[in-house]
């Protein structure tokens, strides 16, 4: 069983089209938090997703604000829609009316030990999960987080990447308790950015989703100069995606346990790879360096 705790948000829409690719729909099941954009928009966005690739995947709706701290945003990366503005019909589908962090904790007491996790998103569903199961780290297999920034490469602050900005204290609650985890940084999405003729490649089928996301592009290359004028792309949510669904493209990793900076100052958001840390109580963190090219082109092509 795979959870799948996202703010679509656009490159989290190509990540839900690698796993509707990938995954039989009853092996699937996501969770939104409000991140890219609010928790109502998030929530319609991977409804809307859904409803055209997979309509029998289950979707709960969670955190609608972060553990500590003020609410922010990317929607000026992902339009305040978080789907860029793309003309759409509202999706028919509603929620299940348990909530996302419920659900998390239930699913893992269902499926104790083979619950998988990838988190696109801001912790904070994970970190409520743990506060309602405090056996969630015994009973998840593994979980894949696309976060954090080691080498300070700010994209929400200074230093500080977006997922764990927007909720540090949660994601602090997360590297702390869980494990088998893997890390998959904005650092390493840097490293690793795609043209737009192999962006374009990804989803030059003829699938549903891939459909629904030439569209998606070709109505944000229409609309936006800043994005139609890139020489390169990144891809974050789908690179982790590919991390947790086809670990053949992972080269290279290292472990070492995190840390995330929580107190509201210049280094607020900030993940510190703690390289001297051995014993401690915390469990290690596969962070991931580097990927096969060809083989996580395959990854991301639905
Ligand atoms: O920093 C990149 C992350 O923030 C991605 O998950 C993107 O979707 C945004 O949520
Ligand atoms: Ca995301």
């Amino acid at each position: 069983m795979y959870i799948i705790d996202t703010d679509p948000g656009l490159d989290d829409a190509h990540a839900l089209a690698m796993a509707c690719r990938m995954l039989p729909p009853e092996q699937l099941v996501i969770t939104t938090v409000a991140g890219n954009v609010g928790l109502g928009a998030v929530t319609e966005n991977a409804a809307w997703l859904l409803e055209q690739w997979a309509p029998e995947v289950a979707l709960y709706a969670g955190a609608a604000l972060p553990l500590s701290g003020a609410p922010v945003d990317a929607a000026h990366i992902h339009g305040d829609d978080g789907l860029a503005g793309f003309p759409r019909e509202r999706a028919t589908r509603r929620p299940h009316s348990e909530h996302a962090a419920v659900a998390i904790a239930k699913l893992a007491r269902q499926h104790p030990g083979t619950l998988r996790i990838i988190a696109l998103g801001p912790l904070t569903n994970l970190a409520l999960a743990i506060a309602l199961e405090p056996g969630l780290p015994d009973l998840v297999a593994d979980l894949t987080i696309m976060g954090g920034s080691p080498a300070q490469h700010g994209n929400a602050s200074l230093n500080a990447e977006f997922n764990i900005f927007a909720d540090p204290v949660a994601a602090e609650v997360v590297f702390a308790r869980m494990r088998h985890v893997t890390l998959l940084t904005w650092d390493a999405s840097l490293a690793h950015r795609f043209s737009r003729a192999e962006l374009e490649g990804f989803w030059a089928g003829g699938s549903a989703p891939a459909r629904t996301l030439r569209a998606l592009h070709e109505h944000r290359i229409s609309n936006d100069p800043e994005y139609a004028a890139n020489t390169d792309f990144g891809r974050p949510d789908p690179l982790a995606m590919a991390a947790a669904l086809a670990p053949g493209c992972i080269a290279s990793a290292r472990e070492h346990r995190v840390r995330v900076v929580h107190d509201g100052g210049l280094a607020h958001g900030v993940t510190v790879v703690d390289e001297r840390d051995a014993t401690s109580d915390r469990a290690p963190v596969r962070l991931i360096d580097a990927f096969h090219a060809d083989a996580l082109r395959t990854a991301l092509t639905v």
